[in-house]
């Protein structure tokens, strides 16, 4: 197994393939867009875009989910947080692909050509048509909140071209999962369903049980010793955060999926450190209000086909999960 050093693929994004202090400054150059305050602004269209795709799949009844759920949700809501208005879902989908595979073991120059098709695309036609007072232009006219993003280069295009497409693919694969998950484990949507108040939790457990990110690469810049083995300087290193999720010595009975369980949110979906996902408030406020729209509308996910997993080491997701949404 192998995976693409960042400057094998030719991008630099600001903040995931940055040490410090590089790290450091473009991050706080955007920090501030996913304070709670912005998280509130942002609440009530990511509730109406929910509601709204929720109630045409409660019409059909039997929907395949990750094209009429999972995939439109992320869409809608880096289209509201970030200004930009996308070209058509399957392009998104396929750029979102790319992108979250592309330091993985199975990515290959395919990928790479596609990153450099929705970075040209955003140049050429997603920032132009930014609105005015959106994320967007925060970052491209003011090179973020303090203005630190650098005006030359593409930082600032880099910044917001990650930002964009971190979070097609990853929510888009929770939302699934989740579907999934309580396809599954009908009595865990009926304690959903009776205590609205544990979906917060059940979120975290949703991300814990079964993550959209198995794991990310890192390479050392010293020797370091992690749990008794010896890791040389400058060595490749595979964390697999799906693992430390279902560990036994960190969480009660891991294999189990538990709504109630009350360490759910110590889990390692959003990584840890520095690099901890920035758009981690934005996953989880729309995957509480997708999964408060179903409850409203849902009482059982039955499946109605066989659920196929995507050929995709870096993202664990569905290309197809065919179900029937009973009514409540
Ligand atoms: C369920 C959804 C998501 C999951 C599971 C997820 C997971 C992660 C993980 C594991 C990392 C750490 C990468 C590393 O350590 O190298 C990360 C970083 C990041 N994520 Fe997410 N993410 C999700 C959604 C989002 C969303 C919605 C956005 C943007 C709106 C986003 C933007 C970012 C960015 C910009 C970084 C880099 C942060 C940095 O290096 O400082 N993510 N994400």
């Amino acid at each position: 197994m192998g995976y693409t050093r960042v400057t094998e693929h030719g991008y630099r994004y600001p903040l995931v393939d940055n040490d410090p202090p590089e790290h450091t400054r473009a991050r706080r150059a955007v920090q501030n867009q996913f304070s709670p305050a912005a998280m509130a602004r942002l609440r009530p269209a990511v509730r109406q875009a929910a509601t709204g795709l929720v109630d045409a799949a409660a019409a059909m009844g039997e929907v395949e989910a990750v094209t009429a759920l999972a995939q439109p949700l992320p869409d809608l809501t880096i289209r509201l947080l970030t200004g930009i208005e996308p070209p058509d879902p399957d392009t998104m989908a396929s750029w979102g692909d790319a992108v979250g595979r592309l330091a993985s073991a199975d990515a290959d120059p395919w990928h790479s050509e596609l990153a450099t098709d929705s970075l040209e695309w955003l140049a050429a036609k997603g920032v132009p048509a930014l609105p005015e007072h959106c994320m967007g232009r925060v970052i491209m006219d003011s090179g973020g909140e303090d203005g630190r993003l650098a005006e030359d280069g593409l930082e600032r295009l880099m910044m917001l071209d990650s930002i964009w497409l971190a979070g097609i693919d990853s929510s888009g694969s929770l939302l699934a999962n989740a579907i999934n998950a309580f396809a599954e484990f009908p009595d865990q949507w009926d304690a959903v369903r009776e205590r609205p108040a544990l979906i917060p939790n059940a979120v975290e457990e949703v991300m814990r049980w079964d993550a959209p990110f198995r794991s990310f690469y890192r390479r050392t810049l010293a020797p370091a010793n992690i749990g008794g083995v010896d890791i040389p300087a400058d060595a490749d290193v595979c964390v697999i955060m799906a693992a430390a999720n279902r560990d036994p010595d960190r969480f009660a009975d891991p294999d189990r999926f538990d709504v109630t369980r009350p360490d759910a949110r110590a889990h390692l979906a959003f990584g840890a450190s520095i690099h901890l996902c920035l758009g981690a408030p934005v996953a989880r406020l729309e995957t509480v209000e997708f999964l408060t729209a179903l409850a409203g509308r849902v009482r059982r996910f039955e499946r109605t086909g066989e659920a196929v997993r995507s050929a995709n080491q870096a993202v664990r997701k569905f290309s197809s999960l065919p179900v029937r949404l009973v009514p409540a």
